[in-house]
């Protein structure tokens, strides 16, 4: 393990020597815990008046995003600025994959433009690793297919934290479409990393009870469940990834997942609602829970700039202290 230099001061040094983030799956306790830890200090740098360091400067992050982003995408933009890094956003729509260029062609010669990090959203599982095998430069998952989602999870883990004081004996629900989710994947491999209890509760079609092999119990009945939760992240429907109805109407979904006030009532008082966004009101979540107290939705969004400051510092902030260079990195 390497220590990262202070890239200001108030920011705490962490153990790290990867090169890549390419999933929480990989992730030690440690590690997750070591990102968690930086995030809180860029929590700090945020309320400066002066918000921007200096540790990435020289440094090119491109963002390549192959689907749609609100948060990711923007958030790892101010990220970089924030951090005094020069930015780039790669669109696919009227580049010259249209011409029959390849994707690793494409990240290659994005690359020779000097890239030092590429962060990859792309609706093929597996995409972001196919680039770390194929490129020199860092690689972030930002994203892939249904697979991974890890700064994601590393945000809701952060916002558990922060709220809870702790992740270690949580109980955690996991709510809706987990099948098609790399949210919910992404967290799965976190929380039960850093010793919180999941349970996923959805209809049995999108909650296979093949998950348990994870580590996480299964439920179909939430009103059963929720009493025993600490937190329940609420994960959007992915008509885009579904093949098929996979249940009769999203009325009758609604009508037995939906997070009402009415539910709420059954919960317990300190119990923390999540949900990694986008959100769609009136099907996962009613709007006065996505506006209401129990609510950390915008949170996510706030503790999102720090956790991929951390991320950005952690794999090419400048390193003054001894440990591997940034090419000898795994
Ligand atoms: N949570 C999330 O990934 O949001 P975006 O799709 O807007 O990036």
């Amino acid at each position: 393990m390497t220590v990262a230099s202070s890239p200001s001061p108030g920011v705490k040094t962490a153990p790290w020597s990867r090169k890549h983030l390419l999933g929480l799956e990989d992730l030690s306790r440690e590690e997750i815990v070591a990102i968690l830890d930086t995030a809180e200090s860029f929590v700090e740098i945020s309320t400066r008046s002066r918000k921007k360091v200096p540790a990435l400067q020289g440094r090119i992050v491109f963002n390549l995003f192959f689907e749609n982003s609100t948060r990711t995408r923007t958030s790892f933009s101010l990220a970089a600025k924030r951090l005094s890094a020069d930015t780039q956003d790669f669109s696919p729509s009227g580049s010259s994959l249209s011409k029959g260029e390849s994707f690793i062609d494409t990240a290659k010669n994005i690359e020779a433009m000097g890239a030092d990090v590429l962060v990859i959203r792309h609706p093929t599982p597996g995409a972001p690793h196919l680039l770390a095998q194929h490129l020199k430069c860092s690689i972030i998952n930002a994203g892939d297919g249904a697979h991974e989602h890890p700064t994601q999870g590393l945000v809701d883990l952060m916002t558990i934290r922060r709220a809870k004081g702790r992740i270690d004996g949580l109980t955690v629900g996991l709510l809706g479409d987990i099948s098609h989710s790399r949210v919910a994947r992404s967290n799965i491999w976190a929380l039960t990393k850093l010793g919180a209890k999941v349970i996923l509760c959805g209809p049995p079609t999108l909650v296979p009870r093949s998950w348990e092999r994870m580590g996480c119990e299964v439920a179909y009945h939430l009103d059963e469940v929720l009493p025993r939760c600490d937190v329940v992240n609420v994960l959007r429907i992915q008509f885009e990834r579904q093949q098929g109805a996979l249940f009769p109407s999203v009325g009758e979904y609604s009508q037995f997942y939906m997070m009402t006030q009415e539910r709420l009532n059954l919960a317990k008082a300190d119990l923390l609602l999540l949900a990694p966004g986008p959100i769609n009101r009136g099907v996962e979540l009613t709007p006065e829970v996505a506006d209401g107290k129990h609510s950390a939705i915008l949170n996510q969004v706030a503790n999102g700039l720090a956790v991929r400051m951390a991320v950005l510092y952690l794999l090419c902030g400048r390193m003054e202290t001894k440990g591997p260079p940034l090419d000898k990195r795994r």
